[in-house]
């Protein structure tokens, strides 16, 4: 047994991993295979999954046996053999936490030193599975793992749709859906570090017919893991879905030495009848509870220097913006890159990364000067850093070339100018833990850390995993983790935004050690509004970091409507908004402050997409439904395009009554919504709806709703 289990052991037929709604059943079969029976809604008496018809569905199918499609583990025996046959060994199942269920089923080749273990973790009210699988052997010598997936699921219905999240820098998080036909559907990445730039680790799978919000069956997965992925969504023929989750194995083979634990990523997953807005709502509440660090706490409002400085900064412009976000109201400015290295200045993106002290002709006083002058403004102060990356102009990269991920033989291959550094090699990861470690030791001010990583790999070879070298997109993952680990261990409560030159590095493996992450360097309110669309799928507003700049044309008000419906920021320069717009700014900060909690913590409805609207619209409730804030986004370019129809609302309670008070609405200007500063009953709101008032393209309209 891989993790000796002491209690519960059991020899039984069915397994079954239940949580509130849904159910996954397992059955041993006496020749020791292991097989899926169910996975769907939960059966009220228990009694009934007896019932359930066998199927032919291994539950953990495996390569060189009898199995026919994508095995979800390969490898070859130190004999030369190439087959696995994983048998029921034993089972546990317990509560090892309030609310959560682990089970356990342990699996061994009857000729073979080899043994899986298949873990479950059920979160019960949240109505979310965790699945991972640990893999030791205890033969002579390595061996090679050459598929290594953490899950599979078996389905059967008429029909498959896949909803997928793809895009690029900019342009991230953009669904699709489309019906999946006979053979693989595959969706991975081979990025290594800002691994899901162009796919997302993240999937909506409705069976029969494309679930909508509140309609349909449903199932959400997405894998806690923030380098390459691969899903396999394969129809055999018999019209049956499998769907394969873990790391992408391509180019990754690991060696694995005898009696040493593999452990995958975990594969998230939620099950719904009721559509798409369940599946979102059981994550964003599994992830406050336990996916994203501090998701049940507070989050700063923040001004950000990136777009109004770049590189381009000293002490007096920075203090000056202090002061302009003293005015403006927000609780911190986050100074970004451009801060340190002075051999090899950094004054654009050529040079300097992996020197970390401050750049003495720009801040000749140092962090601790900034630190005392933000703080003497009542404000916090955070930092900016890119602790994985390495500049070919920097004295880290002479002083340590063997640091560095690279080809021995070939060019060095850049992008954004940068190299990353080997986080496999132990001594790099205390590097990385130092770069942290000292600069909060020497600054114990500073309050927030944004954590950013600019490049994916390639040339793939680390110097210091010799002749293992396939090993390096899983350890380097593992190294990082260790870091982030050790990190938490000191320093607790720091938050620090997750960011990866905009939305490349989001996922569960990460985000319990982050407070939040950035979705994506496009802040332009209309992109914004699909773009975030695209995360609220999986993850909750209190994580997505969005601030108002000046990118793109759009009008202040769309702006702020825009972040507020995240975590508000800004990252424009104050001074250059008119008197109006600056008051506006103060405003909205004020009216934030009111709602964050609902918007936060509240259960989100999407009410009308952008994909499909002209008018996009979303709504948090607080869960007494006392309490909600509604979003409405005129997305398109056109004035007057007919946009006048309702927007009907959910979740609210029937019975009570409703004032509803338009937000944004500067002084001397008159709302936008007629419903303003009126009453209605929440079966009103619910059934006949709201109408934003506005005509105007591009434009926002928000909306408190409260119970009286
Ligand atoms: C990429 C990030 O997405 C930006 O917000 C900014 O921090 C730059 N990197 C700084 O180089």
């Amino acid at each position: 047994m891989i993790c000796l289990p002491l209690f519960g052991m059991a020899q039984a037929s069915n397994i079954i991993v239940k949580t509130a709604h849904s159910s996954l059943v397992f059955k041993k079969e006496n020749n020791g295979t292991l097989k899926q029976l169910y996975f769907g809604e939960a059966l009220q008496n228990s009694n009934d999954y007896n019932a359930l018809p066998n199927r032919r569905d291994v539950a953990y199918p495996t390569f060189g046996t009898s199995y026919l499609f994508t095995p979800a583990i390969r490898t070859a025996h130190n004999d030369g053999n190439p087959s696995l046959d994983l048998q029921y060994i034993s089972h546990t199942q317990q509560e090892t936490t309030t609310g959560i269920e682990e089970t356990i089923i342990h699996l061994k080749d009857p000729q073979y030193p080899f043994e899986v273990d298949l873990h479950f973790k059920a979160y019960k009210n949240e109505d979310i599975i965790e699945q991972w699988m640990s893999v030791v052997h205890h033969e002579k010598k390595p061996i090679t793992l050459n598929n290594y997936a953490s899950a599979a699921l078996s389905l059967r219905a008429p029909q498959y749709y896949l909803q997928h999240f793809h895009g690029d820098w900019a342009t991230e998080m953009q669904a699709e859906e489309i019906r999946l036909t006979a053979g693989i559907k595959t969706l991975d990445s081979r990025l290594g570090t800002r691994a899901q730039m162009y796919q997302s680790p993240s999937f909506l799978l409705s069976l029969a017919t494309p679930a909508g919000e509140d309609n349909g069956e449903v199932i959400g997965g997405t894998l806690s893991w923030s380098g390459n992925f691969k899903f396999d969504f394969e129809i055999d023929e018999q019209n049956q879905l499998r769907i394969l989750a873990g790391m992408n194995e391509q180019g990754a083979e690991y060696t694995l030495a005898p009696n040493t634990v593999f452990n995958t990523p975990a594969l998230l997953y939620s099950y719904s009848n009721t559509g798409k807005g369940t599946i979102s709502r059981n994550f964003h509440r599994w992830a406050r509870k336990y996916g994203v660090m501090n998701g049940l706490g507070d989050r700063f409002t923040l001004l950000n220097n990136w777009e109004a400085t770049y590189f381009n900064f000293d002490e007096k412009k920075l203090t000056s913006l202090f002061d302009d976000a003293k005015e403006l109201g927000v609780q911190l400015f986050l100074l970004d890159d451009g801060w340190f290295a002075n051999k090899y200045p950094r004054n654009s993106d050529k040079t300097g990364l992996g020197d970390w002290e401050e750049n003495k002709e720009k801040l000749p006083n140092g962090l601790g000067y900034l630190v005392k002058e933000a703080n003497n403004r009542g404000l916090q102060f955070g930092i900016w850093l890119e602790p994985e990356m390495v500049s070919p102009k920097s004295e880290l990269y002479e002083k340590h070339p063997n640091w560095i991920i690279k080809l021995p033989n070939r060019p060095e291959h850049y992008y954004r100018s940068q190299l990353v550094l080997d986080l496999t090699n132990p001594a790099v990861q205390n590097f990385v833990y130092k770069i942290v470690d000292d600069m909060m030791t020497k600054n114990p001010g500073i309050a927030y850390i944004k954590w950013d990583c600019n490049r994916m790999i390639t040339n793939a070879y680390s110097p210091y995993l010799k002749n293992t070298q396939s090993n390096l997109y899983v350890d380097y993952v593992k190294g990082l983790y260790k870091v982030l680990v050790q990190l938490r261990d000191k320093y607790p409560k720091l938050p620090i935004m997750l960011c990866s030159g905009g939305g490349g590095r989001v996922d569960y493996g990460a985000l319990p050690y982050f407070t939040e992450f950035w979705p994506s360097d496009n802040t332009g309110a209309t992109e914004r509004v699909f773009i975030q669309w695209g995360y609220s799928y999986f993850f909750p507003s209190i994580a997505m970091s969005a601030h108002v700049t000046d990118w793109g044309t759009y009008n202040l008000k769309y702006r702020l409507a825009v972040s507020m419906s995240g975590r508000l920021g800004f990252d424009l320069v104050p001074k250059k908004l008119s008197a109006e717009e600056l008051a506006l700014c103060q405003q909205a900060i004020k009216e934030y402050n009111q709602v964050k909690h609902t918007i936060w913590q509240g259960d989100l409805y999407r009410l009308q997409s952008p994909y499909t609207n002209n008018l996009a619209a979303l709504m948090y409730n607080s869960e007494d439904k006392n309490k909600a804030v509604v979003f409405m986004y005129h997305t398109q370019q056109l004035f007057d395009p007919g946009t006048t129809y309702p927007v009907k609302l959910k979740g609210l309670d029937p019975s009570k009554q409703y004032r509803v008070t338009e937000l944004l609405v500067a002084p001397g200007k008159k709302a936008m919504c007629k419903a303003n500063g009126k009453t209605f009953s929440g079966d009103y709101l619910m059934k006949a709806g709201i109408e934003s008032g506005t005509k105007r393209a591009q434009d926002a309209v928000v909306l408190s709703i409260e119970a009286l």
